[in-house]
């Protein structure tokens, strides 16, 4: 059996992110492969528990180090519980979100350092990393446009300032500078359909075996 692909789509508050998931779940499938949608925080049922707490309540409930701390026990529980079993089965799994989300929110607009949160990801994740990555990189003030038109629920993170917003932004294109082998940016700015194009040729790309079965023009 060979092991599923672990596909990752990270990036700030209101990129599409979770819309562009679905759609790269249903591209996937449609080439054969058997598709896992999941989410962090989240995903098992002690995670999504988790992710009420750090979810809810006002932006000062949790200093940064026990925001990392929780984010790290829900992200531990989804991988030994969910995504480690279906890769083992052949399952491809795509996550909104992992643990570029901890460094970027956590390491940089937090300002826990990123020293911290690599050492704590080492600890606990024992050089289990995603396959690829795709990065939604947006401007915030239109990100923060697109999560009022969405009219949901503010979480403490989309209530932060635009400056935190932007650091976020600086720290995810930092993170993947640093990673140019499995992240790869999209401008998430571009059309929904735009965004997908470049979503399946990333995918093609790093799965050339793919290439031509996704649909759209990748
Ligand atoms: P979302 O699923 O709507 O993107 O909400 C998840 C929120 O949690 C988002 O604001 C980012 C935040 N988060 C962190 O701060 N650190 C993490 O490690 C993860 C996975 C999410």
């Amino acid at each position: 059996m060979t092991p599923g692909k672990f596909i990752t789509f990270e990036g700030g508050e209101g990129a599409g992110k979770t819309t562009q998931a679905k759609m790269l779940a249903e591209a996937l499938e449609g080439a054969g492969i058997e598709t896992l949608m999941t989410r962090e925080p989240g995903g098992t049922f002690g995670a999504e528990a988790i992710r009420d707490l750090v979810l809810e309540g006002t932006s000062d409930r949790w200093s940064g180090m026990t925001e990392l701390l929780l984010m790290y026990a829900a992200r531990l529980d989804h991988v030994e519980k969910l995504i480690k079993p279906a890769l083992e089965r052949g399952v491809w799994v795509i996550s909104d979100r992992f643990s570029d989300s901890s460094m970027a929110y956590q390491g940089y607009a937090r300002e826990l350092g990123p020293e911290k949160v690599q050492a704590l990801h080492d600890a606990v994740m024992d050089g289990f990393e995603p396959d690829l990555t795709i990065l939604f990189d947006i401007d915030p003030i239109l990100a923060q446009k697109r999560v009022e038109t969405r009219g949901e629920n503010l979480s403490r993170f989309d209530a932060e300032s635009i400056a935190f917003h932007n650091t976020l932004r600086n720290a995810f294109l930092e993170i993947a500078k640093a990673n140019t082998d499995r992240i790869f940016t999209v401008d998430a700015a571009a059309s929904r359909d735009g965004v997908q194009t470049r979503i399946l040729f990333a995918v093609s790309q790093k799965y050339p075996e793919l290439a031509g079965k996704l649909g759209g023009s990748a």
